[in-house]
């Protein structure tokens, strides 16, 4: 399947055909993969900076910032280019489906489609449906989401979809209970880990995950369901304010 890669700018396409190159990398150093795979991969992806090659394409997976905006400027640009039977996924964490659908025009062929991260490694894509998704761009994007070796599990549109809806209030719930000293990042961490058996603590996880995006996702289940037990914790904000996102600026409630 041949493959077009698109960014804003051509050194975040480089960068990104970089960090697949990495990916592949640690599948021929462990014997999954040959040098020759790892190459035919590499040479089905058509990077680009420029919308209009994706005229031709079947399917499209938006995943770009978790900003309602941006997300919606680009799904019309792309939906204007993209041929009228394509479809179009948005890889959102909370964003509503229905919206974002409704903005592109299409709705009927528009879907979630939610990776986890990190994605070579975690199984679930969990498919969203909008209120006006089709029967047959469910089908189209299950069988996909097969094909790509993944399990997709179907869920309807609603704030955070399922993944974040009971993860992320989670995470916050940890954060209060650092913000109230009833515990410290690592013991926290360490109760989930041990205690629950979960692979990594909810702040180590949420360090991981990017502080401003659980804080986005936290608004996002806040204001979609007008209810208190969403609001974000007072030291997530300030942590997102600080600049401190977790594993990508180097510091969040851990250092890097
Ligand atoms: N890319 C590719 N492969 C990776 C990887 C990465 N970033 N990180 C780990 N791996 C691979 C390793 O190569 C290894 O593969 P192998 O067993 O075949 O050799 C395997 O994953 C396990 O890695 P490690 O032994 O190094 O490390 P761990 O056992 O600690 O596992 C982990 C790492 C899989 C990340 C584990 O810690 C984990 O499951 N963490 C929780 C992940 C999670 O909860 N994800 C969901 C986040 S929420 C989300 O994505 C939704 C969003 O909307 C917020």
């Amino acid at each position: 399947m041949a493959v077009s890669l698109a960014d804003v700018k051509p050194e975040f396409v480089e960068r990104g055909l970089s960090q697949i190159g990495s990916s592949l990398q640690r599948d021929v150093d462990k014997g999954r993969l040959t040098t020759e795979g790892k190459g035919e991969i590499v040479g089905r992806i058509m990077p680009t900076t420029d919308l209009s090659q994706f005229q031709d394409v079947d399917f499209v997976v938006e995943a770009v910032t978790e900003d309602p905006g941006v997300k919606t400027n680009l799904l019309r640009a792309v939906a204007e280019i993209a041929g009228p039977s394509a479809i179009i996924a948005s890889n959102t964490s909370s964003i509503s489906i229905t919206t974002l659908g409704a903005a592109t025009g299409r709705a009927d062929r528009f879907i979630g489609m939610h990776f986890m991260n990190p994605v070579p490694v975690m199984k679930l894509v969990e498919i969203i449906r909008g209120a006006a998704t089709s029967d047959e761009t469910y089908e189209a994007t299950r069988s996909l989401a097969e094909s790509l070796g993944k399990i997709p599990v179907e869920v309807n549109d609603a704030p955070g979809f399922i993944a974040n809806r009971v993860l992320m209030p989670m995470i916050n719930e940890a954060i209060f209970a650092v913000y109230e000293g009833v515990a410290s990042p690592k013991a926290v961490d360490e109760i989930m880990k041990l205690g629950m058996n979960h692979p990594m603590g909810p702040l180590q996880l949420a360090d991981f995950i990017g502080l401003d995006v659980c804080l986005a996702i936290m608004n996002v289940l806040y204001d979609g369901f007008n209810d208190s037990k969403y609001r974000p914790c007072p030291l997530l904000k300030k942590y997102v304010s600080a600049g401190w996102l977790g594993k990508k600026t180097g510091k969040g409630f851990y250092e890097y």
